[in-house]
């Protein structure tokens, strides 16, 4: 009985249905990877979780499950004749809580709409005509209820082509526009405008300025202590003496100069303003060399990026020893025999590279994990804490990421208490040190880690996993891990100067795939600027992670506006929030030091769309004088609200200034 029956719906499925010559191509043989949903991932020719697809009893032979909430995008060439579908929710979703929408648009019109679906409802038979259709975009929705059991079933889904087969695709193609005036040739001096050092650990701090070089440096009020370098702008000695230390710092090239007040905080806060640097692990993962990290440096003086207040180079996993490696790069003593840390073969001198990285007026970064092994199974710091902290100070680095990682199988529960034990230690080892070095919490945000990442001497901490542990899965967990886990958490409560909540990388420009190569970002150029705006409203640590040797003008001018970034950057450390959210559309506000505010406009949807920011949303009253922050274009006056078009996955980030 079976068996005739899947005979027969095979036949009625690959039996011509058009035109001489048309082909039947599934919708399960298109490449499913580029299919974004809310949970699991996409399954061919069953249900989410494995089971046969069955819509209100019926079973299907083929087609694709899926969770809301599911976006695929389809590349056709206008050949293609016809999309046909039962659909509907899963027999397996197991509760009547489930319910969902189907959704079809070509060419952004919409083409077909199933109304709410739900659980024992009878599939809907979908038949559209996709004659001259470019762009198709199958959507299920949660219908506005959380996507809990919204298990989502395309069944018997096929296309009849005529032309070339249809291409899934990670998102609809777009152009990547700078957006981003060049600096002017005159001097101007970027980056933070505070900045934290311990009585009596050495000091650097280059004073970031872009414009026409050669530049000379000065400076007033130079506390005791201090000096600078008057061709390369490198402010370096130690203070004495707590206190804060205005300096006024000044730039001069031939066609100008520029000056600028600098604070000096000598006291016990270290991280006043949010991290800014680079970071191996993304584009070089397990391949980190010292050559690598040396280039990383050059880059980053090369391409300006120092210019615009990126100061740390931080070594990820990997530069260790692996206990037990035969042979190959890894292999030797993790320790010596006073059981000091070793590098690998690839890191044959720590010391000669972080002078080397000083010597280019940036700081060193290092990582290691508390628990016997790192996530790459190499050495950690367990019961060797002491020794690798004063080995970590002897090398010279200036910041350290440590990993939860093996640390797993040492705690004996995930209570506060033992997720907090190894931090605490390593930060109160970090205290006695002649050294300041920075301490990154990752342990991904377990227990409500910014609760007390700060109290526990953290000066940042990841808020959740990892934002790219899958390569294709970055789009989406950058809308789930920045916008959803910092929005439900009210993230912005925890952060401030000397602690702050860290979503993770950017992760634009050129990355590794986990597969062998280095590829570009699967984010789109909006979705780009929408990282690294959302990055700046909720005052994220800003450490890129894609190839700085190979970073392009388009990924530079993501990375290096400087109106954003001092929104980053703003002394008053006060995270933004998100203040309104209707549908696709939010917005996100951050109060700035200078009474000003800066205002994220986000799309989250498949389409372009208006989106506004209500006065009483953004907390101002009155009129109010708008700057174009990605553009550095004022745009007017505007009372009550300030609205604009977004892009899809895209932002328009402005400033608001009272212009009464
Ligand atoms: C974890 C961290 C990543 C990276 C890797 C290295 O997954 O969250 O950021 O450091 O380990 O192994």
């Amino acid at each position: 009985m079976l068996a005739t029956r899947t005979l027969f719906s095979f036949l009625a499925v690959f039996a011509p249905l058009s035109a001489a010559g048309a082909e039947i191509v599934p919708l399960a043989s298109l490449d499913l990877a580029h299919m974004r949903q809310g949970w699991g991932r996409p399954q061919v020719n069953r249900a989410i979780r494995e089971t046969p697809l069955s819509i209100g009893g019926r079973r299907f032979d083929f087609g694709v499950g899926t969770h809301a909430a599911s976006v695929l995008w389809i590349e056709l060439d206008g050949k293609t004749e016809r999309f046909l579908a039962s659909v509907g929710l899963d027999d397996a979703a197991g509760s009547p809580a489930g319910s969902i929408t189907f959704t079809i648009f070509g060419d952004g019109r919409k083409l077909w709409q199933s109304g709410v679906m739900r659980q024992g409802d009878a599939a809907k038979e979908v038949d559209v005509d996709l004659r001259g259709v470019r762009t198709l975009l199958l959507l299920v929705g949660d219908a506005g209820d959380g996507i809990d059991y919204d298990h989502a079933d395309w069944c018997a889904a096929r296309f009849i082509v005529a032309g070339a087969k249809p291409a899934a695709l990670p998102a609809p193609r777009e152009e990547a526009v700078i957006l981003t005036p060049p600096p002017p040739r005159t001097p101007r001096i970027n980056g933070a405008k505070v900045f934290g050092v311990r009585p009596g650990s050495p000091l650097l701090f280059t004073i970031p300025a872009t414009g026409d070089r050669p530049m000379t440096f000065a400076a007033d009020n130079l506390p005791e202590g201090l000096a600078l370098d008057p061709a390369t702008g490198f402010l370096t000695g130690s203070l004495a003496r707590k206190g804060a230390y205005s300096i006024t710092c000044r730039a001069r090239n031939a066609l100008g100069a520029a000056e600028r007040t600098l604070t000096i905080v000598c006291g016990d806060t270290l991280a006043l303003t949010p991290h800014m640097g680079w970071n191996s692990w993304y584009v070089w993962e397990n391949h980190v060399t010292d050559k690598i990290m040396r280039e990383a440096a050059d880059a980053m003086v090369a391409n300006g990026m120092i210019n615009h207040g990126y100061m740390y180079i931080n070594i990820d996993d990997c530069w260790m020893v692996k206990p037990g490696a035969p042979d190959g790069p890894f292999a030797g003593e993790p320790r010596d025999a006073r059981g000091m840390i070793n590098s690998n073969t690839r890191f044959p001198d720590m010391k000669a590279l972080t002078d080397y990285i000083h010597s280019k007026g940036l700081k060193a970064g290092i990582y290691t994990s508390p628990g016997p092994l790192t996530c790459q199974g190499l050495t950690g710091a367990y019961r060797h804490e002491e020794l690798d902290v004063r080995r970590f100070v002897e090398w010279g680095f200036d910041f350290l990421k440590y990993d939860w990682c093996s640390y797993g199988g040492v705690a004996k529960d995930r209570g506060r208490a033992e997720l907090q034990k190894p931090y605490r230690l390593l930060s109160s080892i970090l205290a006695r040190q002649p050294r300041d070095i920075v301490l990154n919490l990752c342990q991904y945000g377990m227990g409500e880690v910014w609760e007390w990442g700060k109290e526990v001497g953290g000066q940042s901490w990841r808020t959740a996993g990892d934002l790219g542990g899958s390569f294709e899965g970055i789009g989406a967990a950058l809308f789930r891990d920045g916008f959803d886990v910092y929005a439900r958490n009210e993230l912005h409560k925890f952060g401030g100067p000397g602690g702050w909540n860290d979503p993770d990388y950017i992760l634009i420009g050129h990355l590794s795939n986990w597969r062998g190569q280095t590829v570009p970002t699967p984010l789109t150029p909006n979705e780009q600027y929408t990282q690294m705006t959302l990055w700046s409203i909720i005052a994220a640590p800003l450490i890129f992670s894609g190839d700085i040797a190979r970073a392009d003008a388009f990924t530079l001018n993501v990375l290096c506006n400087d109106e954003v970034i001092a929104v980053n950057q703003d002394p008053l450390g006060k995270p933004g929030r998100r203040v309104a959210k209707h549908e696709d559309a939010e917005v996100w506000v951050r109060e700035l030091e200078d009474g000003a505010r800066a205002v994220g406009l986000f799309n989250r949807g498949e389409f372009e769309t208006v989106v506004e920011a209500a006065w009483s949303d953004v907390g101002v009253a009155g009129p109010q004088a708008a700057r174009d922050l990605w553009r550095q274009r004022d745009v007017g006056r505007f009372m009550g609200r300030f609205s604009a078009p977004v892009p899809r996955h895209g932002v328009v980030l402005v400033k608001l200034t009272p212009a009464e």
